[in-house]
């Protein structure tokens, strides 16, 4: 979105993605593929942009969720060999093949409905095999299933195994038990798979908080998401991390009305706050249906360096905020981020909303625009607000 006109917006500070991807490369042991995951519009940050980024900062391929938001990266000019980590119908292997798109073998029957429809490829279908040692979602998980792969792979010139991944559902958890049995496992399953001939180049297991906390595991490429926007991947594991991550996403907004109230006086749907005194009420736009969704009633955000409760329900486009003074119309608030000394984390928000971190800027909809900042300087947007300050 290069112009818009509403006052609410995120600022995603690309140094600081940039940032977090050079300290995860320094703890890497080894010459490991980095595999940047920009899955769901790069986590809510904006796919492109992020991409773009990760690219410069040497990652040798991107991963997605979805052949979607592979397309949709095509669309926007990222050529850059891409992964589809989620399950894609065989129907639309011709579509991956010709763009460069890597997909995902997650079991046995895709692998032959796609031998069947591969014969007319112009160019060849790159796949990574997915192995499920202990996460119950996609991937074989027998060497049975592996033998059939391998046979089926091998009668097939038109479909390169380029890969070999697992995925852990416990590598953020303090109790190593699952992950050790995960590990061992995707050992196993590897050492078999070289047994039968195949040698991937792409062996992966690693999320983001694997590769922070056993870097000494990884095989030959690790996936990065979470770290690379700054955030722990769980709290956790947060005091025990290498290095201080950067977080990426901040959210603003401004009051657009203010009023004083009596006392007695309500605000918001179901008149669930009633003033106590005389106050100053701003109401601000941005509600549920930017993803500022209904349970952050109660909760805070800043204005002029200081914490304001929210008060009443949020609506669908707007909210109000109770102000110790009167405030100019236009002055920024701040939802996520920092405000002279303070400052309001994703993992606050998270805490409020009881959810993870992961799902705050995933939330904050498309309706929401988003400012990249790199050196200091905004690179995307063109109309009034950013002539506005946006300090
Ligand atoms: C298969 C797969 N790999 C890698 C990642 C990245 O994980 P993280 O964001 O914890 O680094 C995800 C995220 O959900 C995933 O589903």
């Amino acid at each position: 979105m290069d112009s818009f006109y509403r006052d609410t917006w995120t600022e995603i500070n690309l140094d600081h993605i940039a940032y977090n991807i050079r300290s995860v490369k320094k703890i890497l042991p080894g010459n490991q593929h980095l595999i940047a995951v920009v899955k769901a519009n790069a986590y809510g940050h904006g796919d492109a942009q992020i991409a773009r980024v990760a690219v410069e900062e040497g990652a040798d391929m991107l991963a997605v969720a979805f052949l979607d938001e592979a397309m949709a990266l095509r669309g926007k000019g990222i050529m850059h060999p891409t992964l589809v980590l989620g399950a894609v119908s065989p129907l639309y292997i011709k579509e991956a093949s010709h763009q460069r798109i890597r997909l995902t073998i997650h079991n046995v029957e895709w692998l032959e409905e796609v031998v069947q429809q591969c014969s007319d490829l112009q160019s060849p279908l790159y796949v990574h095999l997915k192995v499920d040692t202990g996460m119950g979602r996609l991937g074989i998980r027998s060497l049975k299933e592996l033998e059939k792969i391998a046979l089926l792979l091998r009668g097939n010139s038109n479909i390169i195994l380029e890969g070999v991944f697992t995925h852990f559902a416990t590598a953020d958890e303090l109790n190593n038990r699952k992950y050790n049995i995960q590990y061992e496992s995707f050992k196993k399953m590897v050492n078999h798979l070289n047994t039968l001939g195949f040698c991937p180049a792409y062996i992966h297991s690693a999320n983001s908080a694997a590769l922070l906390r056993f870097p000494q595991d990884m095989f030959t490429a690790v996936r990065l998401g979470i770290a690379m926007y700054g955030l722990s991947p769980s709290a956790e594991i947060k005091q025990v991390l290498p290095f201080s991550l950067k977080e990426a996403f901040s959210l603003h907004s401004r009051i657009v009305h203010i009023k004083k109230v009596k006392k007695g006086d309500t605000i918001s749907y179901g008149a669930t706050y009633e003033a106590e005194r005389e106050e100053w009420i701003g109401t601000v736009p941005i509600g549920y249906a930017d993803g500022w969704i209904r349970r952050m009633q109660h909760f805070h955000v800043l204005v002029d360096g200081k914490l304001v409760p929210i008060v009443g329900r949020v609506c669908m486009d707007q909210m109000m905020i109770r102000l110790p003074q009167k405030y100019p119309l236009g002055e920024k608030v701040t939802l996520i981020g920092r405000q002279l000394t303070r400052e309001i984390s994703i993992d606050d928000v998270a805490n409020h909303m009881q959810t993870i971190n992961y799902e705050v800027p995933c939330l904050i909809s498309y309706r929401v625009p988003r400012l990249f900042i790199q050196g200091g300087c905004v690179c995307n947007g063109k109309n009034y607000l950013l002539s506005a300050n946006l300090s």
